[in-house]
């Protein structure tokens, strides 16, 4: 056995953690803060009560309110050169992926020059960065324990990954309590793209016992709590659950890696805007199902996991059980197929073509041609 495992952040989990912060930059012994949010998560009343925490521990505190979702290189680099003419020591995270990747890139900007494409790919940061803070405000990415960021270059419609040693958050506080408010429709699709990291992470050519561990139990946490999440925001203990299925399949992607529904994905965000976690569940189950024949035993344990009744089955009808309730699952949660998702059709083949040279797709456990795609991408349509 041989693997390559590296241990999150340190975690803090709890409601009201996020209240914590001040504290936590001061006995780091840094002053001056730089604070990275979308006007989405600010509207929602997150940010003030993180601020005024901030403010209570005597720091200077520098905003920057302009992240986009599926954030481009600009966004990364007009932070960065704010932080940098403010001094700022030390970079916190307040939102989802878009606002915690977005704080990542620009922790690594201030302490390696621009620009930021110099360090797409793993390991090619060189300059160890200060650490980075993530509060993460949906059970979706697991940003705030992984070591990648994912950024749009719209210049060549793709996204990109910054992977590796220097990018990932050194300190989360995962406060279930700022994702009550979470609009049903986020909830879902963030919650199913939390969902088809843990699958993706069990399944990928990469798993390995302790990703494993982590991706069957997020499995379970986000299946019996997702539904009610979405339908009851308010319900803590559910949100609670979420967060942690977030968060521990965060762990076993940032290790395991992802497979072909991230593939697609990523293209559908950068050609189509298409929320990152809605591209992904219009397309899980149609990838589970062509990956299954390939991976039958790990599809069976996904089922039991899922707390689906497949002891006695034959692989065939274990996968067809999973697939139904993926299928299942997006219409309970109001998630449209790609068609829905307003993707146009006549995009479909360049999708297809786009998601062939994407990473993950080196870590699909079964060998897939650009036909195979376009055949999933029809039955997700
Ligand atoms: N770095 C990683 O490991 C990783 C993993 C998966 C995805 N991603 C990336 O993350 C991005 C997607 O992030 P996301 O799915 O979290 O969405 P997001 O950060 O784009 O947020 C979606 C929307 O929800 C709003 N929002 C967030 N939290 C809220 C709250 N608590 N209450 C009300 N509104 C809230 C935001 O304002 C925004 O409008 C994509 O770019 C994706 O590629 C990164
Ligand atoms: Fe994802």
């Amino acid at each position: 056995m041989e693997f390559f495992f590296t241990v999150p952040p340190a975690i803090t989990f709890g409601p009201g953690c996020s209240k914590k912060v001040g504290e936590v930059v001061t006995q780091l012994g840094y002053k001056n803060v730089f604070v990275v949010y979308d006007a989405g998560v600010k509207a929602a009343g997150i940010v003030d009560p993180i601020i005024d925490a901030l403010k209570a521990a005597n720091l200077n505190i520098v905003e920057y309110d302009k992240v986009l979702p599926n954030p481009p290189i600009e966004c990364v680099e007009e932070g960065a050169t704010l932080a940098r003419n403010a001094g700022s020591e030390i970079v916190v995270a307040i939102g989802g992926g878009s606002a915690m990747d977005t704080a990542k890139c620009v922790n690594v900007l201030l302490s390696n020059p621009s620009p930021l494409s110099l360090y797409e790919g793993v390991n090619n940061v060189k300059n160890r960065t200060n650490p980075f803070i993530a509060i993460p405000t949906t059970a979706g990415t697991g940003s705030e324990v992984t070591t990648m960021a994912i950024i749009t270059d719209e210049a060549n419609k793709r996204k990109f990954a910054v992977h590796g040693q220097h990018v990932g958050a050194a300190i989360a506080l995962a406060d279930p309590e700022l994702t009550l408010g979470l609009p049903p429709f986020i909830t879902a699709t963030t919650g199913v793209d939390a969902l088809t990291h843990a699958i993706e992470a069990y399944i990928s050519k990469m798993n390995m016992v302790p990703t494993d561990v982590m991706a069957l139990k997020a499995i379970e946490l986000i299946i019996k709590n997702l539904p009610e999440a979405t339908k009851n925001g308010q319900n803590l203990e559910a949100r609670s659950n979420m967060l942690l299925g977030s968060l521990m399949a965060g762990i076993a992607f940032t290790n395991a890696m992802v497979t072909l529904a991230h593939s697609i994905a990523h293209p559908l965000g950068a050609r189509c805007n298409t929320a990152h976690g809605l591209a992904n569940a219009c397309v899980l189950p149609y990838v589970v199902e062509f990956n299954a024949p390939a991976v039958p035993q790990r599809i069976r344990d996904i089922g039991v996991a899922m707390g689906l009744p497949v002891q006695d089955l034959s692989d065939g009808d274990v996968a067809k059980a999973v697939v139904e309730a993926l299928i299942a699952l997006n219409k309970e949660l109001g998630i449209p197929s790609l068609e829905g998702a307003k993707v146009p059709k006549d995009i479909l083949p360049t999708i297809a073509e786009d998601a062939m040279k994407e990473v993950p797709t080196f870590f699909n456990p079964r060998e897939c041609t650009v036909e195979d795609v376009l055949a999933i991408l029809n039955k997700a349509y």
